[in-house]
């Protein structure tokens, strides 16, 4: 059985004092539901990481993640968080590769790789981001696109590492423009990114790699897109900034 998840993905917003208020109100909301079999994630700008660690600890269905690291475990890269910091603080995800990170930043498919690595060697789990821009999409090379994203920055994982990570697929023409991928093009893309990694890894390890949706997924929206047999749940930005709206988007998978 995959595992379910719907991770928040803040960006650089909030802070500190809001970020811990949004942190106690999802709390509370998850204690109120103790049977749920939905694993939260939030994804916090680094300054909030520590606190937000120490707020969750008591929610096993909480867990913290980063929204990037170095891939360098250490040394003279001023400005940089290594994955070891991360992990000091509680933090047990990471999000890589985002496309926001993609492209202002400039990360690449190779450097990509290595801070696959990176994570996996602190015991991080990675939330690996790939999707394709609109000019992609409107040429129809969607999938060639993505698992070329996929093939450049995992494939050389062995398979006890391929199998402690999550993939996100994002459409980047979907990400804050109120635009989704409709139900049936998200399943498509996830079915397609499972058959890739399948052909690499086989299919009982695809088969419980957690695929992730993200591009505007909303409350209004989630139930429909969560529907298809390979989405297992979703990447949110901006509805993760609402307790409810996060915890609406919870439900519906
Ligand atoms: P959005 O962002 O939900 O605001 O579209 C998703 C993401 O970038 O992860």
């Amino acid at each position: 059985m995959r595992q379910k998840l719907v991770a928040g993905n803040w960006k650089m917003n909030n802070d500190l004092e809001q970020g811990i208020n949004l942190t106690t109100q999802i709390v509370e909301l998850m204690n109120q539901q103790p049977s749920l079999n939905v694993l939260g994630v939030l994804g916090t700008p680094f300054i909030h990481l520590p606190q937000v660690a120490k707020l969750t600890a008591s929610t096993t269905m909480l867990q913290v993640a980063a929204q990037n690291c170095h891939q360098e475990p250490s040394g003279a890269f001023t400005g940089e968080i290594s994955c070891a910091m991360l992990k000091s603080v509680g933090v047990t995800y990471v999000i890589i590769g985002h496309s926001e990170r993609r492209e202002y930043f400039k990360e690449s498919n190779e450097l990509l790789s290595r801070k696959v690595d990176a994570a996996l060697s602190e015991g991080l789990t990675p939330i690996f981001c790939c999707g394709e821009p609109l000019s992609i999409r409107e040429s129809n090379d969607q999938m060639e696109y993505v698992c070329h994203q996929l093939t450049s920055s995992l494939f050389h994982l062995t398979d006890e590492q391929i199998g402690s990570l999550v993939v996100a697929y994002e459409p980047i023409w979907a990400i804050g423009t109120g635009k989704t991928a409709s139900a049936a093009q998200a399943q498509e893309m996830h079915e397609g990114i499972r058959n890739h990694l399948a052909s690499k890894f086989g299919q009982e390890i695809a088969g419980n790699i957690p695929i992730l949706y993200g591009g505007s997924c909303k409350p209004g929206n989630a139930s429909e897109i969560f529907a298809g047999p390979d989405v297992d749940g979703g990447l949110i930005g901006g509805a993760s900034l609402n307790a409810e709206d996060f915890m609406a988007i919870i439900n519906s998978l």
